[in-house]
């Protein structure tokens, strides 16, 4: 497996997150994480490159129980009948590395496992972060967010009373804003670990939907007709709203555009998802532009209404989520905003293969 190509400086100071009085330095100086606040280098990437990726679910299939690493589990349910698990009494941090391939399958086949009381994983810190995330792939190093100084690899988002560093556009009248993760990135992410560093008492879940369950309620000769399709994902606008002085008007890396099938298969479970999401695609190759538009706003009324597919994650202390972003969608839930309490949290992002056509044969390169 290639490496990653970014370059790392030495820490350099945030650009936002400084104090503005002795109030606020004190707050920072007691918060349990301050370490983990965001920061903005001035690093600049080159372009990521391709690498092979294999995924660790494949090898949890040889396995005689590939579910053997929940034995110790003392409770799990599912959270609705087609996306989501929710598990106590396992310590992710201990899982060895057959617990973490099963961990891998596990999510590959509920699109969405949410672990609780995982305080030990998450006061870890972020060499383990990074150790956790490269067994599941190499690490994504976001263009434009905010990272902890000196882990580049650790996906921030952040809110406060004062400040907010997440890619959130105020002009609508809602806040829901679903999409699969930099999925403008020629190899975009597979399974993906999140977690609460700080939450407000109420509000800031986070909802998920099934793509492998959004395509399965459309009928047999309209998904006949998407596996034909392939799509164009762009991050020039999140580019741009970090160029427009927003986020830590940081871009370390040019954006880059990409084009996707309609409709991947998982490479483990071979299961077919839609692959759309309102934040990043933008239109589908080779359609004229009024049929592109008129298809993509069917499939993200579908995704957004689909209350049948979706699954809410009320976040607790210490909770660690992983989902798998091949196959489901989500969207974070901006519903704080006048309590001024901190949201902070941080992403690791395994980058997976290149998404697979279900269709067998679709040229991506046209
Ligand atoms: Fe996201």
């Amino acid at each position: 497996m290639a490496t990653t190509t970014a370059t790392v400086s030495e820490v350099t100071p945030s650009l936002r997150l400084r104090p503005r009085n002795d109030e606020e330095a004190k707050a920072i100086e007691e918060y349990r994480y301050s370490h983990l606040l965001p920061h903005f280098s001035q690093d600049r990437y080159p372009p990521l490159q391709p690498f092979d990726h294999v995924d660790p679910g494949h090898r949890a299939l040889t396995l005689p129980n590939p579910r053997a690493f929940l034995d110790g589990a003392t409770r799990t349910a599912e959270l609705t009948p087609r996306l989501g698990t929710e598990v106590t009494g396992i310590n992710l941090a201990e899982l060895d590395s057959s617990g973490r391939d099963q961990l891998a399958l596990e999510v590959a086949r509920r699109g969405l496992v949410v672990f609780r009381d995982q305080q030990d994983f998450i006061d870890r810190g972020p060499d383990f972060y990074r150790e956790w995330g490269r067994h599941f792939g190499r690490l994504h190093i976001h263009p434009t967010s905010g990272h902890p100084a000196g882990y580049p690899e650790v996906h921030l988002v952040y809110r406060d009373a004062n400040s907010t560093f997440n890619f959130e556009i105020d002009e609508s009248v809602t806040t829901t804003s679903w999409h699969s993760d930099v999925s403008y990135e020629l190899q975009p992410p597979g399974l993906t670990t999140f977690f609460l560093l700080s939450s407000p008492d109420t509000g800031g879940d986070t909802l998920f939907t099934s793509q492998v369950s959004t395509l399965r309620r459309l009928s047999p000769q309209f998904i006949a007709f998407l596996r034909t399709l392939k799509a164009v994902h762009s991050g020039f606008e999140q580019a741009d709203f970090s160029r427009s002085g927003r986020r830590g008007a940081t871009v370390r890396r040019e954006p880059v555009e990409h084009i996707h099938p309609v409709v991947r298969r998982h490479p483990v479970t071979g299961e077919e998802a839609l692959y759309v999401n309102k934040q990043f695609t933008r239109r589908i190759v080779g359609l004229k532009r009024e049929e592109s538009e008129t298809i993509l706003k069917f499939l993200f009324d579908h995704i957004d209404k689909s209350a049948d597919n979706q699954a809410r994650v009320k976040w607790r202390p210490h909770t660690v989520v992983l989902w798998d972003n091949r196959i489901t969608a989500h969207t974070a839930i901006v519903d704080f905003k006048e309590t001024g309490e901190r949201r902070h949290g941080a992403r690791i992002t395994p980058q997976a293969e290149r998404p697979i056509p279900a269709l067998d044969g679709l040229d991506l390169n046209a």
